[in-house]
C-alpha cells in the first residue's frame, strides 16, 4: 500500500491573467501511481504542471497536495511540499555554466546542510541510477538531448520526492532512447514509492507507462481514468486522438485550423516584399 500523497484539483481554472487555459478542472491524480496527462498541443498540460507546482497562481479553485490545501497551508508547510516534489522540465534545464555534478548537487546545497562529502555520494548514486556514472566531470552541452534529460531526471530525484513531475520526457529523443527513458521512469516508480505525473505527446509512451490517464482539450478535462477504461471509450474526440497514427496524413486536426494556402503565399510575398529594397512586386532584386 503506497504513502504517497494524491494530487487533488478542485474546480481549478489555470491560465495566465484574464486568459483562461482550462476551467473547472476535478481530477485526482492517485497517490503512488503513474499518471499521464494527454492532450493537443497548447490544450494546457504544461499549464496544469506550473499552476500544481505554484509556479503561476490559480485563477479560481484550489490545489490538495497529500490532503493539503496549498492556498491555506503554512508558509514552511507548503515549502516542505514542495521540497519533495521533483520535476523533470523539456529540456532538462540544466545550468549551462556548470558541470553535470554540480547541476545535480543544486538542490542539495541549497535546501540541506549536507557536507560536500555526502553531498557527492548521493549526486554519485544518481547519476549512476539514470546511467551517467561516467559523466560527472561533463558539462550540459557536451551531453546528447538522451543523455539531458537523463541528467535532469537525477535531479529531480535528488531530494528522494514523493511527487515527480515530467514535462515530455521522450520529446526530442529517437525511439530507442524513448523506450529507454520509459523503462527508466517505470523503474523510479517500482523503486520509490512515488506519485508520478508525466505530460506527454507519445501515445505509445503513455500505453507503456499510465496506470491513470487525465485528457485535457476544449478548455476542459475531457477523461479521466484507468487507461483500459480510456483504450475501450466510445467518445469520438477521444476516439480521434487514440486511433490517430504516425503516418495518417489525414487524421482529423484537434486544435489546430487548416493551413490556407492564400495566406502562406501571402505572408512570403510579404516577407520577400520586406527584404526587397524598393521592389514593390516582392521577388529579390539580385
Ligand atoms: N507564460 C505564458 N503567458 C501567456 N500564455 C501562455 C504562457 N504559456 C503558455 N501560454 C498559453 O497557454 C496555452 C496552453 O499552453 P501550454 O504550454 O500549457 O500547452 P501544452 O498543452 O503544454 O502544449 P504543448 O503540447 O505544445 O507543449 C497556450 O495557448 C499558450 O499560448
Ligand atoms: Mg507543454
Amino acid at each position: 500500500m503506497s504513502s504517497a500523497p494524491s494530487i487533488r484539483l478542485e474546480g481549478l481554472s489555470i491560465g495566465y491573467g484574464r486568459k483562461i487555459v482550462a476551467e473547472n478542472l476535478d481530477i485526482e491524480f492517485p497517490g503512488g501511481q503513474l499518471s499521464m496527462v494527454v492532450g493537443g498541443s497548447g490544450s494546457g498540460k504544461s499549464t496544469l504542471v506550473k499552476h500544481v507546482l505554484g509556479l503561476q497562481p490559480v485563477i479560481t479553485g484550489k490545489v490538495f497536495i497529500g490532503g493539503h490545501d496549498m492556498s491555506s497551508v503554512s508558509r514552511r508547510k507548503r515549502q516542505c511540499l514542495r521540497q519533495r516534489t521533483g520535476v523533470l522540465f523539456q529540456d532538462g534545464a540544466l545550468l549551462g555554466s556548470l558541470k553535470l555534478k554540480d547541476n545535480i548537487a543544486l538542490p542539495l546545497r541549497e535546501h540541506t546542510r549536507l557536507t560536500e562529502g555526502e553531498i557527492l555520494r548521493i549526486v554519485e548514486d544518481r547519476l549512476a541510477m539514470v546511467g551517467l556514472d561516467h559523466a560527472l566531470e561533463l558539462y550540459p552541452n557536451e551531453l546528447s538531448g538522451g543523455m539531458r534529460k537523463r541528467a535532469g531526471l537525477a535531479r529531480a530525484l535528488v531530494m528522494d520526492p514523493e511527487i515527480l513531475f515530467c514535462d515530455e520526457p521522450t520529446s526530442g529523443l529517437d525511439p530507442v532512447m524513448s523506450a529507454e527513458l520509459d523503462q527508466l521512469l517505470l523503474e523510479m516508480m517500482c523503486q520509490f514509492d512515488m506519485t508520478m505525473v508525466v505530460v506527454t505527446h507519445d501515445l505509445r509512451s503513455m500505453h507503456a507507462l499510465a496506470d491513470f490517464v487525465v485528457v485535457l482539450g476544449e478548455q476542459r478535462c475531457l477523461f479521466q481514468g484507468p487507461i483500459e477504461e480510456l483504450d475501450s471509450t466510445e467518445d469520438a474526440y477521444l476516439r480521434r486522438f487514440l486511433d490517430r497514427t504516425p503516418g495518417e496524413r489525414d487524421a482529423p486536426r484537434l486544435t489546430l485550423p487548416p493551413i490556407s494556402q492564400d495566406k502562406m503565399k501571402l505572408n512570403c510575398a510579404e516577407l520577400l516584399g520586406a527584404k526587397a529594397s524598393g521592389r514593390k512586386d516582392g521577388r529579390c532584386s539580385s
